[in-house]
């Protein structure tokens, strides 16, 4: 949710420290700030924080010199306080000494405070994260790391904390549950960070935090130990991918170079995943062949655009294998006491692998005996660490709030997840596996083709700027990608956009449309037992209560000709792979009304890209 710098070395911290949170601001722009050690003359702590996006207090620091060669730095996303000077990050103590940030929810956070209050500490926000500065000036008696043990012993929640104090200036601490905190190895310097992007542009060379351990960086190298002490060892892993995949390489947003990138990361995603056997290809499996045929029950649980690659998932995982799977949304998963048990093998989708509710939902899973399977676009983050079994998609980073590229990635990663399960029950033959993969991977051609017709999008998109509400309709695997469209119009348009089963339409939602309403319309590919000519029948239906009907069908599909006001014509693709190329037109189509409104698509107002608390 927030983003996290900590930087120790001999380069300028201030400079180090804000190129890591412009690198970071997709994961909360409400406020930022930065708290440098100065050590010319006696050491000071400095702390300058501004509400706001990372502009506000880049501007502010234009005119506040802060040497220093240790530092933190925070982007906020608001949780307790609301987004003003005050409630920034970093947070210090009354002596001024210690200054902490924050990531995640510290959920005692309110005895604490009285706590402290009665004990003569004077708190300055609204934020549960400031009584971390306080306990940490109690607990302080010349070994940082230790009063920082000490402290988290005594939090409750979800927490990322990182601190320094004037007193202890070659050094920054952190400690690490539920939400990401990676070391950076570099020469003569050490960073720490939510995310390597904060110091690719440095190292890429990373140790992955364990849960519960708490890390001494210096300048020299970095110690880390669990809560109670105890030596930890962190996983040392190299980034593979450079600076350049994290930046805007001449795209004016990076949603519009995500989009741009689908087809390689779909490529990348699929690329060596049939072994010489025959065999689907996982990235960690901690999972026996007789764990994987036992499966009799598969859940999917993911949140926002990755439940809908889940929700497209099932179509596959039921045809293939013949297992029944639900798809929940996350956050809703663990309440409604879902039935589990050893045979059933849950499947948690997060780009992020830190989204909180997903998390949630797999310890739940796994408490109940159940087995899970991640897949993440995030190397060694948290949901991959606590799965017995992982596949990751390749898209590389995505740094545009909305998900674009990873969605099509996940669903890539669903497929071959359902051929792994389908082959280990014996149900497909590694001949007619290879047969689905090499469809797959005629995919990236097909969206490069898409991408290159996307131009009458726009056009349209611009014309309807002003539009009030869009609607849109699909089914089968249409459907999940009209809520998928639907929901980028609302996160980067803020338009009331609703996606419906088209079947659905007659049984109440046909009430909303009237004249001029735009109704996009995902035509399912012919053929027998097709939805084909249903949702023609949908499309005049709404046609002729005066919608203006927008339809994505394939180029020679001839049907929908007399009903569509605008076609969007795409390549023909077998069913199950439809929505690779039919979302495509739904990401270009609010990416550019949004523009068209004037609004900024990479940082979409109140979002996050990760949402670390529940
Ligand atoms: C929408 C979007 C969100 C995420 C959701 C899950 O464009 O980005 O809905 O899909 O927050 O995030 P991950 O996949 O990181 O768990």
């Amino acid at each position: 949710m927030c983003g996290i710098v900590g930087y120790v070395g001999g380069k300028s911290a201030l400079d180090v420290v804000v190129d890591g949170l412009r690198r970071l601001e997709y994961r909360g722009y409400d406020s930022a700030g930065v708290a440098i050690v100065d050590c010319e003359g006696d050491c000071r702590l400095d702390v300058v924080k501004k509400a706001g996006k990372l502009a506000n207090l880049e501007k502010e620091l234009q005119t506040t010199p802060m040497p220093g060669t240790t530092g933190i730095g925070h982007t906020r996303w608001a949780t307790h306080g609301g987004p003003n000077d005050r409630n920034a990050h970093p947070h210090t103590s009354c002596d001024g000494a210690v200054a902490v940030i924050h990531n995640g929810i510290i959920e005692n956070f309110r005895a604490l405070r009285d706590g402290l209050e009665s004990r003569g500490h004077e708190l300055d926000s609204d934020t549960d994260t400031e009584v971390v500065a306080h306990l940490l000036e109690e607990r302080y008696v010349g070994d940082l790391a230790e009063a920082l043990r000490a402290v988290c012993g005594q939090l409750d929640g979800a927490f990322t904390l990182v601190a320094v104090h004037r007193d202890s200036p070659d050094m920054v601490v952190g400690a690490r549950r539920n939400s990401p905190l990676v070391i950076g190895r570099g020469n003569g310097e050490n960073f720490l960070a939510s995310d390597v992007a904060a110091f690719i542009a440095h190292t890429r060379e990373a140790v992955e935090i364990g849960q519960d351990e708490v890390v001494e960086l210096r300048a020299d190298g970095y110690t880390l130990t669990d809560f109670s002490g105890s030596p930890a060892v962190g996983r040392e892993y190299h980034v593979d991918w450079d600076l350049s995949a994290a930046e805007k390489g001449g795209y004016p947003y990076f949603m519009l170079k995500e989009i741009a990138e689908q087809p390689a990361a779909v490529a990348d995603t699929l690329r060596g995943r049939l072994s010489p056997d025959g065999g689907i290809v996982l990235d960690e499996v901690r999972l026996s062949d007789q764990d994987l045929r036992d499966v009799d029950k598969v859940f999917i649980v993911a949140c926002g655009t990755a439940f809908y690659a889940g929700l497209i998932a099932k179509y596959a995982i039921e045809h293939w294998t013949r297992i029944p799977c639900e798809v929940d949304i996350a956050s809703e998963f663990r309440y409604r006491d879902p039935v589990l048990d050893r045979r059933t093998l849950v499947v948690a989708i997060s780009q992020s692998g830190e989204t909180l509710d997903t998390l949630m939902a797999v310890k739940h899973a796994r408490e109940q005996g159940a087995r899970v399977l991640a897949i993440s676009n995030t190397n060694g983050s948290t949901i991959p660490r606590e799965s017995d079994a992982v596949f990751y998609t390749r898209a590389g980073p995505e740094v545009g709030v909305a998900a674009t590229k990873t969605f099509l990635t996940q669903i890539t990663a669903t497929y071959l997840v359902a051929l792994a399960l389908a082959q280990a029950r014996g149900l497909k033959w590694a001949d007619e596996v290879a047969a689905l993969v090499h469809q797959l991977e005629q995919m990236p051609a097909l969206i490069e083709r898409v991408l290159g017709t996307v131009e009458p999008v726009r056009e349209l998109a611009r014309e309807l700027a002003d539009a009030r509400v869009v609607l849109f309709l699909g089914r089968h695997v249409g459907y999940p990608v009209a809520l998928e469209g639907a929901l980028k119009l609302k996160e980067l348009a803020y338009m009331h956009a609703e996606g419906f089963p088209a079947g659905e339409l007659k049984h109440g939602p046909i009430a909303l449309v009237e004249s001029g309403v735009p109704v996009v319309i995902i035509v399912p590919p012919r053929g027998r037992g097709s939805l084909h000519d249903k949702v023609v029948s949908n499309i005049q239906e709404v046609r002729a209560r005066g919608a203006r009907t927008v339809v994505i069908a394939d180029e020679d599909d001839e049907a929908v000709l007399p009903y569509a006001d605008v076609l969007i014509a795409v390549p023909t693709t077998p069913t199950l792979l439809a929505p690779l190329v039919t979302v495509v037109p739904l990401q270009v189509f609010a990416c550019e009304l949004a523009q068209a409104r004037g609004l900024d698509v990479d940082q979409p107002r109140n979002l996050a890209k990760s949402v670390t608390v529940e």
